[in-house]
C-alpha cells in the first residue's frame, strides 16, 4: 500500500462571514491566540508524515504563500534585536523536509473542483485533505487517526462525529452499516441534506484521506447543490466501486468557519496555551462582563 504523503488544503474562498476583517486578507489567516487557522492544518498534516503540502489558492491569498516562505527581513530584525525564541518560532513553521506546492483554483466551482485542481500536484497516489476552518483536536491528530485507519484498510477514509439534526444542512451526511464502534462503511453520503431528508445524522468533518480514484469522478464536472462540483457527491460515487470508512474521530472540532466557533476555539486554546494560558483561565474566572452601554459604537456595523 502506498504510505499517505501529500495533502491538499483548499484555500481558495472568500470567508464572506468574517467581513470586513477577510477583505483584504485570506480566512485562513485569522487567528486563535497566536496562530493562524492555516497554520494548525499544516501542523496536523506534517503530525500524521504528510511531506507535499498542496495548497489550492485563489486570487487575494498571498499572504498564505508569504506564511509559508522564509521571511528574511523579519529574521534579520529578531536576530538584531536578540529576539532568539521568536527567531526559532518564525524560522521552524515547517520541518525542512517539507515542499508546499501552490496551485490555483481559477474558478470558485466549489470544494470538488478545488480537489480536482490540485491533480497534477497529487498524481496517482492516496492523499488527504484538509479544511482550515475546520480546527481539530485530539489526543491523536485526527488526520493521523484517518492515516492509520487508510493504512489498515486501504480505504478511504472520511472524518465524522454525530450532529444534531437540526444541522444537517451544514455539512456532508453519511449512512451505511457499522463496523466496529469507530467505523461505519459509507453507502449513502448526501451534501448539505435538509434534516428531514438526512439519511442520518453522522457529519463528515473537514478532514479526508481520499484515494486517487475520485479524482475521475470529480472531472466528470458533475453539479450538485448551491451549483458547485461537490466533494461528496464524488464519494459518495466512489462508494459504488470502491469501499469507503466513515471513522468517528477522537476529539474536538471547531468550525472555525463561523464566529462563534473562532471564539470557542480562542478561547479553549488559550486556557492551555503555554504563554498566557493560566493568567487567562484566572480572568476568565473573575471577570466583570462589559455592559452594552460601555462598549459604544466599538461593535456596531
Ligand atoms: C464542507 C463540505 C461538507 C463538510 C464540511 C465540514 O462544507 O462540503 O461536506 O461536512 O465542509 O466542515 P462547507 O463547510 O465548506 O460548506
Amino acid at each position: 500500500m502506498k504510505p499517505v504523503r501529500k495533502a491538499v488544503f483548499p484555500v481558495a474562498g472568500l470567508g464572506t462571514r468574517f467581513l470586513p476583517a477577510t477583505k483584504a486578507s485570506p480566512k485562513e489567516m485569522l487567528a486563535v491566540v497566536d496562530k493562524p487557522l492555516i497554520q494548525y492544518a499544516v501542523e496536523e498534516a506534517v503530525a500524521a508524515g504528510m511531506t507535499d503540502l498542496i495548497f489550492v489558492t485563489g486570487r487575494h491569498k498571498r499572504a498564505i504563500e508569504d506564511h509559508f516562505d522564509a521571511s528574511p527581513e523579519l529574521e534579520a530584525e529578531l536576530e538584531a534585536k536578540g529576539k532568539l525564541q521568536l527567531l526559532h518560532v518564525v524560522q521552524n513553521i515547517l520541518p525542512s523536509n517539507v515542499n508546499c506546492i501552490f496551485v490555483r483554483q481559477p474558478v470558485a466551482l466549489g470544494l470538488g473542483h478545488a480537489v480536482l485542481c490540485a491533480r497534477p500536484a497529487v498524481g496517482d497516489e492516496p492523499f488527504a485533505v484538509l479544511l482550515a476552518d475546520d480546527l481539530m483536536v485530539g489526543p491523536t491528530p485526527i488526520t493521523q487517526q484517518l492515516v492509520r485507519t487508510y493504512l489498515e484498510t486501504g480505504s478511504t477514509v472520511l472524518a465524522v462525529q454525530d450532529v444534531p439534526r437540526e444541522q444537517t444542512r451544514q455539512y456532508g451526511i453519511v449512512a451505511g452499516p457499522v463496523i466496529n464502534d469507530r467505523l461505519s462503511q459509507v453507502t449513502e453520503m448526501v451534501e448539505k441534506p435538509l434534516p428531514e431528508q438526512a439519511p442520518s445524522t453522522l457529519a463528515v468533518a473537514g478532514r479526508y484521506v481520499l484515494t486517487p480514484g475520485v479524482f475521475d469522478l470529480l472531472a466528470k464536472g458533475q453539479r450538485g447543490v448551491g451549483g458547485e462540483i461537490q466533494l461528496t457527491d464524488a464519494i459518495e460515487q466512489l462508494t459504488l466501486t470502491e469501499k469507503v470508512l466513515a471513522h468517528r474521530y477522537e476529539g474536538r472540532r471547531y468550525d472555525c468557519g463561523s464566529k462563534l466557533g473562532l471564539l470557542q476555539a480562542s478561547v479553549d486554546l488559550a486556557e492551555h496555551h503555554h504563554e498566557v494560558g493560566q493568567a487567562f483561565s484566572a480572568w476568565l474566572l473573575q471577570r466583570q462582563p462589559l455592559h452594552a452601554k460601555d462598549l459604544g459604537r466599538t461593535l456596531a456595523n
